[in-house]
């Protein structure tokens, strides 16, 4: 998302619908990646630490799987890789098994990714570590080019943030990339009580309001826009028919907001709401049914122990 024509693009067509939306990817610019990382260390967001207990526990199994079905040593490539803290923990088990080992973090956002370089080349000397920025769909593209087994992360339950068809349509793309011997390890957050998932949405010291708000303030930098912040409040709700954390920004009163540089005025009704995010909860069952429709299948699954989260590994049928 830092092609502008992108962003503008994004937000002529979410704001002028008939129900106002922004898609999630916008809240990544440098501030928003730094926000996020804030928000991986709160004490009401489990997901992180659930996710890396898992690699801290079963880090072995899991790269051991992974090796069975590859006849190569594998590199690593992780989409969304951001600062990558987490991965090192699974990446300190693959170099144990299979000694020096190459690690492609991609990402659209340049500062997590150079954080993450700087820090495995000191502390992780044994990795060949090659940052990629770019999409997903870029760095897919790229790995297929690549000699030998690949295992690719898509961990930290991004996938999360799409819809089940969008989902679909990764995972397939992620499953042409993997070719016959790689692996893919996929994190999922689980379904739960939403008294234990709102508080991870909507955090005592405003930390993910932040983060929900930065897209209006990345809009008013980089496209002129006239958003007054105080004028929005972060909202997140449980939908339970579609098993997800919704994020909104509801206006606090009826205005209208110019952004310049797409020659735009958008009226917001009082407490209309724009949705910016959604946050699947998924159950076995649909983890399945989506590694299934992109021609995957599951091999291992492992799950912290208070099954808050799961780390699932897959490979093409
Ligand atoms: C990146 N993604 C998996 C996060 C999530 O939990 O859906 C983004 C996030 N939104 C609010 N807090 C964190």
């Amino acid at each position: 998302m830092h092609d502008p024509t992108t962003l503008a693009d994004a937000v002529r067509r979410g704001l002028t619908a008939a129900a106002k939306s922004l898609p999630p990817s916008l809240f990544y610019d440098e501030r928003g990646s730094r926000l996020f990382d804030r928000i991986t260390e709160l004490p009401e967001y489990y997901l992180t630490r659930a996710e890396r207990s898992i690699f801290e526990g079963a880090g072995n199994a899991i790269v051991a799987e992974a090796a069975r079905h590859a006849a190569s040593p594998l590199t690593v490539l992780e989409l969304g890789a951001g600062n990558a803290s987490k991965t090192q923990v699974l990446l300190r088990a693959l170099v144990r098994r299979q000694g020096s080992t190459r690690f492609v973090p991609a990402d659209v956002s340049p500062a997590p990714l150079e954080e993450a370089r700087a820090r495995l080349a000191r502390e992780e000397p044994q990795l060949d570590v090659r940052p990629h920025l770019g999409t997903h769909a870029e760095a897919l593209a790229a790995a297929r080019a690549w000699d030998g087994a690949r295992l690719v992360l898509f961990i930290g339950s991004s996938i999360g943030n799409y819809e089940d068809e969008d989902a679909i349509e990764l995972l397939t793309e992620i499953r042409r990339a993997l070719g016959a011997e790689g692996s893919l390890l996929l994190g999922t957050d689980l379904r739960k009580s939403p008294e234990l998932l709102l508080p991870a949405y909507d955090d005592a010291q405003g930390v993910t309001s932040e983060f929900n708000k930065n897209v209006l303030r990345r809009i008013n930098r980089e496209l002129g826009g006239r958003f007054d912040l105080e004028c929005f409040r972060h909202v997140a709700l449980w939908n339970d028919a579609a098993s997800c954390i919704e994020m909104h920004l509801e206006s606090t009163r009826a205005q209208r907001v110019r952004i310049d540089a797409l020659d735009l005025e958008v009226s917001f009704a009082a407490r209309e709401r724009i949705h910016t995010e959604s946050s699947h909860k998924y159950d076995e069952g649909r983890v399945e049914r989506l590694l299934a429709a992109a021609g995957l299948a599951r091999s291992a699954e492992f799950k912290d122990e208070r099954s808050l989260f799961a780390v699932h590994l897959a490979h093409a049928r």
